[in-house]
């Protein structure tokens, strides 16, 4: 498959920064692998006496919806920034740069991508309506921070969603902790006639893949990009998706917060299976985040929807070609 940059799948695989490139697992591998490092971080464990850090590799495989007992990742640990070209996904780069973890930067165009991103991220290249090209791009990562985007109805359906599909197919059931950007508002009421064509709608979906996926994750739902004012810098989280004018009254926030919160939620034990609207009111900002995620409501085990959204989004009407994605996403 020829990419944007004209180059090969196989060759925009190859990373251009650091060493390790992305690994390829067998099926059978991965069980007799997983097997290894559990037994592995077992014997360690039991020498040492510590309770390390857990990363993603030392945990069973998922099973079905279930959700995991893990599982925040570590500096050091190796994260996907998926739209990393992107206003905010520069800045997740930059960000997790910074807190230690090793950057593979999901781009389409590599030489763009090198003028934008820091020398030490790693470069691959591919296009997430383009599922053959992902596994190869996610292996043996332990993270994943979705910042993709894209405008139109095609492109909500095919980029937006189908993006976040994309990847999730393609991790083949190897969990990793996910940090996903999505949208205040997101779950405003629409238009019965207009299900399937809305790009609210299909938002709402990629949020319900990840959560029915049972992968460890935060969903954060920025309000209006770098409308704050220079005062606005204390960030809160709220629930619930309220605020629905489709104006900044909703809230606003610093693509930088944004990025801030995403990066800092992959190592936070207490932000796990959270969903959460992100503004910046009058106030100067947190340091620590940890007691901000604390305090909110996780997902409840199997729901679709985070804690007090409306429920006006019934699966019975939603379309069949979701459904059919989280029937395969459970299983
Ligand atoms: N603006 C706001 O106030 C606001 C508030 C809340 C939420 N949001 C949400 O934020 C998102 C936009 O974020 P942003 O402004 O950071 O977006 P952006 O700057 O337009 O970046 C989008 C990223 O997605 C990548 N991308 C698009 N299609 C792709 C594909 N087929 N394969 C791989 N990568 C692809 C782009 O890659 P290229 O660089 O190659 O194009 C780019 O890296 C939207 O979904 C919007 O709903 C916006």
């Amino acid at each position: 498959m020829m990419q944007k940059d004209g180059s090969s799948t196989a060759a925009a695989a190859t990373p251009v920064a650091h060493a390790r490139g992305p690994r390829i697992e067998l099926p059978c591998l991965k069980w007799i692998r997983a097997a290894l490092i559990g037994l592995s971080f077992v014997l360690i464990n039991a020498c040492t006496g510590s309770g390390a850090a857990s990363t993603v590799e030392s945990q069973d495989p998922i099973d079905g919806n279930q959700a995991q007992d893990m599982q925040e990742i570590a500096p050091g640990d190796e994260i996907l920034v998926v739209g990393a070209t992107g206003s905010v996904g520069r800045l997740v780069v930059a960000d997790a740069l910074d807190a230690g973890y090793r950057v593979r930067a999901l781009v389409r165009d590599r030489a763009r991508a090198e003028r934008l991103l820091p020398s030490q991220a790693t470069l691959v290249v591919g296009d997430l309506t383009d599922p053959a090209s992902l596994p190869a791009l996610v292996g043996g990562i332990d993270g994943i921070v979705f910042t993709h985007g894209a405008s139109g109805e095609t492109a909500a359906r095919e980029v937006n969603y189908g993006g976040v599909r994309n990847i999730l197919f393609a991790l083949d059931e190897r969990p990793v902790r996910v940090a996903m950007m999505s949208a205040v508002g997101v779950t405003r009421p629409i238009d019965p006639d207009r299900r399937s064509s809305e790009p609210r709608g299909w938002k709402r979906r990629g949020e319900r893949l990840l959560r029915a996926s049972g992968m460890p994750y935060t969903i954060v739902r920025p309000g209006w990009f770098d409308y704050n004012a220079e005062d606005q810098q204390r960030m809160v989280f709220r629930q619930g998706d309220t605020e629905q004018t489709g104006t900044p009254q909703d809230g606003v926030i610093a693509r930088r917060q944004i990025a801030n919160v995403l990066v800092a939620s992959l190592s936070s034990a207490t932000a796990n299976r959270k969903t959460l609207e992100l503004v910046a009111e009058r106030g100067s900002e947190q340091s620590d985040l940890d007691p901000l995620f604390a305090a909110l409501e996780a997902d409840a085990d199997g729901a679709l929807d985070g804690p007090r959204d409306q429920p006006n989004l019934p699966l019975s009407e939603e379309p069949e070609v979701f459904r059919e994605d989280l029937r395969q996403i459970k299983r």
